[in-house]
C-alpha cells in the first residue's frame, strides 16, 4: 500500500518575539512545538494523533496544509511526487490544497463572516463537481445540508448568527464537498455534544469507506480515534513518542509508559490527565523523565540513562514503535 502523506524528520519552532532582534530556538529563545517528527499515512489508512494540550498536534495540521511560509528542517510529501509541498509552485499548492482539507479546531478560521453560509458551501461544491450544472450544484448542497442535520432555512445566515455546533457542521460539509483525499481534523469533535458527535462520526466512517478518504484525526478522545483509525501516534512535548496499531492501543498493549498512563488514567479521555505544563527545556535526555513512574522507582545508574539520552522511536515490532529506553523492563 502506497503512502499518502509522508513527514520527515519534521522541526517547526516559534520563537519570543522581541522587537527587531533575531531570537533562535535553539539559543533558548522559543521553543519547538515539532521536534523532528516523522509519520507515514497509507493510502486508505487513517491515522490518529493524540497528546495533551501544547503537545504540538495543531502545529503538525498546519504544516501538512503548509500554512506556515516554511519549516525549520525536514519535508513533507504528498502522494508520489519527489517534491517537499513547502517546494510546490502556486498552480501546485492550489491543486494539494484541494486535495488535503483541514478541519479546524476553531470553524471560525475556515469561513468568511462577510459570506452568507449558502454561498460558502456553494463555493466548496462547485470545486468538487465541476461538471455539475445549477440545479444539480443546488441539490448536492441540499444534499450536504441533509446529511449534516443543518436546516436549509439556516444557510441563508452569517457565520456569527450560527452556534458553534452548526459552524463546526459548515466547516465540516466544506471539506467534504471539496472530495478531498485526504482530511486533517484538529479536534473536530470536541465542544460538540454525543449525539452530534456520533453522527458526524459514522458520516466520517462512510465516507472513508466508500470515498475513499485517509483522514489525520487529531482527538483528545482515543475512544473517537478507535473507530477510524488503524495506527495512533503518540505525540509529547513535541516529540512522537509512541506509534501503535490501534487494536493493540485499544487492547492496552501500549508500551510508552506516557501512553499507559493516559489510557489508564483518562479512561481513554486525554482531557482529564492535563494537570500541569510539561517541561520543554531540552537537557538532551527523555523530556518526560520527571513524569515517569518507572523512572522514578529506579536507581541513579538507569536515571543517568534517561536523562542524558534522548530515547529513539525504534520498533517494537513490526507495526509498534516506542521511544523508551526501558518499555521492556516494564
Ligand atoms: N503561532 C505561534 N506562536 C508561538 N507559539 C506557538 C504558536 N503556535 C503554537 N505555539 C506553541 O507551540 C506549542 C504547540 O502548540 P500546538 O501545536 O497548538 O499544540 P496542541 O495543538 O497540541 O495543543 C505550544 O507551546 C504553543 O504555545
Ligand atoms: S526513557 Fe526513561 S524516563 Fe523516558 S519514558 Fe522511558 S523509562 Fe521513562
Ligand atoms: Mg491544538
Amino acid at each position: 500500500m502506497s503512502n499518502i502523506l509522508q513527514l520527515q524528520e519534521v522541526k517547526k519552532g516559534f520563537r519570543w518575539s522581541s522587537g527587531l532582534i533575531h531570537q533562535k530556538v535553539s539559543d533558548n529563545k522559543g521553543i519547538w512545538a515539532v521536534n523532528d517528527v516523522s509519520i507515514n499515512i497509507k493510502d486508505g489508512k487513517s491515522v490518529g494523533l493524540v497528546g495533551e494540550s501544547g503537545c504540538g498536534k495543531t502545529t503538525i495540521g498546519k504544516a501538512i496544509l503548509r500554512l506556515f511560509p516554511s519549516l525549520d528542517s525536514g519535508s513533507i510529501h504528498f502522494g508520489q511526487k519527489p517534491k517537499c509541498v513547502f517546494d510546490y509552485s502556486m498552480k501546485e499548492l492550489s491543486e494539494y490544497r484541494r486535495k488535503v482539507q483541514m478541519i479546524f479546531q476553531n470553524p471560525d478560521v475556515s469561513l468568511n463572516p462577510r459570506m452568507p453560509i449558502s454561498n460558502s458551501i456553494k463555493e466548496a461544491v462547485k470545486i468538487g463537481y465541476k461538471q455539475a450544472n445549477k440545479r444539480e450544484l443546488t441539490e448536492f448542497v441540499n444534499m450536504y445540508l441533509k446529511k449534516m442535520n443543518i436546516d436549509p432555512k439556516r444557510v441563508d445566515n452569517y457565520p456569527d448568527e450560527l452556534s458553534g455546533g452548526e459552524k463546526r457542521r459548515i466547516g465540516i460539509i466544506r471539506a467534504l464537498a471539496v472530495k478531498p483525499q485526504l482530511i486533517v481534523a484538529d479536534e473536530p469533535f470536541s465542544g460538540l455534544d454525543v449525539s452530534i458527535r456520533n453522527h458526524i462520526l459514522s458520516i466520517f466512517m462512510k465516507i472513508q469507506e466508500e470515498d475513499n478518504v485517509t483522514f489525520f484525526l487529531i482527538s483528545h478522545d482515543i475512544g473517537v480515534l478507535q473507530h477510524l483509525t488503524s495506527q495512533i501516534v503518540t505525540m509529547y512535548t513535541g516529540r512522537v513518542i509512541e506509534i501503535c496499531p490501534t487494536t493493540k492501543m485499544i487492547a492496552g498493549q501500549a508500551v510508552h509508559p506516557y501512553t499507559k498512563g493516559l489510557l489508564a488514567a483518562s479512561q481513554y479521555d486525554l482531557s482529564i490527565t492535563i494537570g500541569w505544563e510539561p517541561s520543554r527545556s531540552d537537557t538532551g535526555g527523555c523530556s518526560f523523565h520527571e513524569r515517569c513512574y518507572f523512572y522514578q522507582k529506579q536507581q541513579t545508574p538507569k536515571r543517568l540513562i534517561c536523562t542524558n539520552n534522548m530515547p529513539l522511536l525504534l520498533p517494537v515490532d513490526r507495526e509498534h514503535w516506542a521511544a523508551c529506553h526501558f518499555w521492556h523492563e516494564m
